[in-house]
């Protein structure tokens, strides 16, 4: 049976690699899971909970020996030497950084898979355990600001006087950024947000930010999710925009990141120096050289003037047990995918996109950089114009005129010459249909679906009308009643069919 191993993470590191819950499901596809001896205790995850999981409880020794070995961060030169040849190791390694360590592993025969290589495409959500941990790191970004500043986030009317609101900047709206104004706009704070993406405008104002653009001539625009390097005019005009943003702000968060480059530099020490006495910046590149000048990465610093800047690069393990269990299901949901017969018996597959991503090394041979994955995130560009003059389309106004005319002289024929009450339901029928054609042509898309609801109920109206008339002994009135009951219940079951579609496009496992 395959063993995977679940190893103890170095001094500094509070997140384990799986959890008692992620434990149990990697039993129930088919492992053999062994977990080193306190794993999980910085995580509140103790060895009796694993025991309970399905677990057993070994040393470090055995934990590194194992045929599946998952660990969090890059492992150290002993922890190498632990690993089987013919091992598959699962864990962060920062590929493009520790070319060494990769080439180390390739050379030990060891399969590496790096989980913060999962590229940023739908399909691998699941697994992604960058965004993951970002959108954990971006809330304890704010948390962490709050203690550090002396006030209230939300602004309050007291009997004692008024608090103003407190003003949050925050500089790149990826995943942690995004997390970021989240968690302070529902502290209370006024938020605002910059990033060089214009399409996540759209994103800062739903969850309760304000966008500020940098106005330059060309847009960046992302193809893969993630940004491209900005213009210098861009850089010029976002420069004032910190100047003037720091100096009436009293929070600033910066998450600014260009994968695969340091960290821009956003924010000058003379910007600091601008700053309110108190006032507080993170800046969550510090790890990658720091959006903010005067930052040092895992330091606390206060400047002269009195502003802390925190450059802590271990947010998400300051939330362990949260950060451990999404990690854990994470690795979990990668392992599903490379254990197809849920049998235990891991299958890489080069051919797919995720698992070649993730695969720096396999057989002896480094595979990294894997090959570009580009999937736009970008609304898609309008359609380029022709090139040529294209021919005038036919005609087509006549013949709608035509069309309306006789429809308008069949209704006044009916209103006219028909038996009472034909007349008055022809006319209630054909401002419907007017009415109708307005206002479900005005619907916007994303309310299509509380739309169609409606249109489910009328059917249902109609279903049950038509119904009653199916009884009258006339044989014009029976066709009619069967056809509104065949055409209402064609829209009462389409929108079922529909329904249960869209929501098996979210259900794992589900082949669209
Ligand atoms: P992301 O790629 O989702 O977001 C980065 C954002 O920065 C993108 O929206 C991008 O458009 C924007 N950006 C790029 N250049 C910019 C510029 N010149 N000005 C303003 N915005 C710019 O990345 P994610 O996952 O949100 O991570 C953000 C940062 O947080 C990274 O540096 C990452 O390493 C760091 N991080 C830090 C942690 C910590 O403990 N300190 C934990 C997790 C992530």
């Amino acid at each position: 049976m395959t063993r995977i191993g679940i190893v103890s993470e170095g001094d500094g590191e509070n997140r384990v690699a799986a959890t008692p819950q992620t434990v149990g499901k990697l039993i129930a596809l088919g492992y053999e899971v062994v977990v080193e001896a306190d794993a999980g205790s910085r995580a509140a995850f103790p060895d009796a909970a694993y025991r309970d999981a399905g677990a057993a409880i070994v040393d470090e020794d055995a934990a590194w020996g194992a045929d599946i070995v998952l660990g969090v961060d890059t492992p150290r030169e002993d922890e190498i030497a632990r690993l089987r040849s013919g091992a598959v190791l699962i864990s962060q390694l920062a590929p493009a950084l520790n070319r060494d360590l990769v080439d180390r592993l390739a050379a030990q025969g060891v399969t590496a898979l790096a989980m913060d290589a999962i590229p940023r495409i739908s399909r691998a959500q699941s697994m992604d355990v960058l965004s993951s941990m970002a959108n954990i790191s971006g809330y304890r970004a704010v948390v962490e600001a709050a203690n550090e500043f002396g006030r209230f986030f939300t602004g309050q009317v007291t009997a004692a006087g008024k608090v103003p609101p407190a003003k949050v900047l925050v500089a790149g709206a990826g995943v942690a950024g995004l997390a970021a104004i989240g968690t302070a706009s529902s502290l209370g704070a006024i938020v605002r947000a910059t990033d060089p993406r214009p399409e996540v405008a759209d994103q800062v104002r739903s969850i309760g930010g304000e966008y500020l653009p940098v106005t330059v001539s060309s847009e960046t625009v992302s193809s893969d999710g993630y940004a491209r390097a900005t213009s210098e005019e861009y850089d010029r005009a976002a420069a004032e925009l910190y100047s003037a943003q720091t100096a009436e702000v009293d929070i600033v968060i910066t998450t600014a990141l260009i994968p695969g480059r340091a960290a821009p530099r956003l924010i000058t020490a003379a910007d600091v120096a601008g700053m309110r006495p108190g006032s507080v910046i993170v800046d969550m590149a510090a790890g990658h050289g720091g959006n903010v000048e005067g930052s040092v990465a895992d330091e606390r610093v206060v400047t002269e003037n009195g502003v802390v800047i925190l450059g802590y690069t271990d947010l998400a393990g300051r939330l362990p047990a949260q950060s451990s269990q999404l990690y854990g299901t994470n690795v979990l949901n990668l392992l599903r995918l490379l254990t197809p017969g849920k049998d235990g018996v891991l299958v890489l597959d080069l051919d797919d996109v995720v698992q070649r991503s993730v695969t720096v090394a396999a057989g002896g041979d480094v595979l990294w950089p894997p090959p570009p994955v580009a999937v736009s995130a970008a609304p898609s560009a309008p359609p380029a114009p022709a090139a040529s003059v294209a021919e005038p389309p036919p005609p087509r106004r006549g013949r709608t005129l035509l069309l309306l005319a006789l429809a308008a002289l069949a209704l006044f024929a009916i209103v006219t010459f028909a038996p009472a009450p034909l007349p008055q339901h022809m006319t209630v029928l054909a401002l419907s249909i007017v009415v109708g054609y307005y206002v479900i042509g005005k619907v916007h898309h994303a309310l299509h679906t509380p739309l169609m609801s409606v249109t489910n109920a009328i059917s249902g109206i109609i279903v049950v009308g038509a119904l009653t008339q199916l009884t009258v002994p006339e044989p014009v009135v029976q066709v009619l009643a069967a056809a509104a009951v065949l055409l209402a219940s064609i829209n009462v079951f389409g929108g079922f069919a529909v329904t249960r579609r869209m929501l098996a496009m979210f259900s794992k496992g589900t082949n669209r």
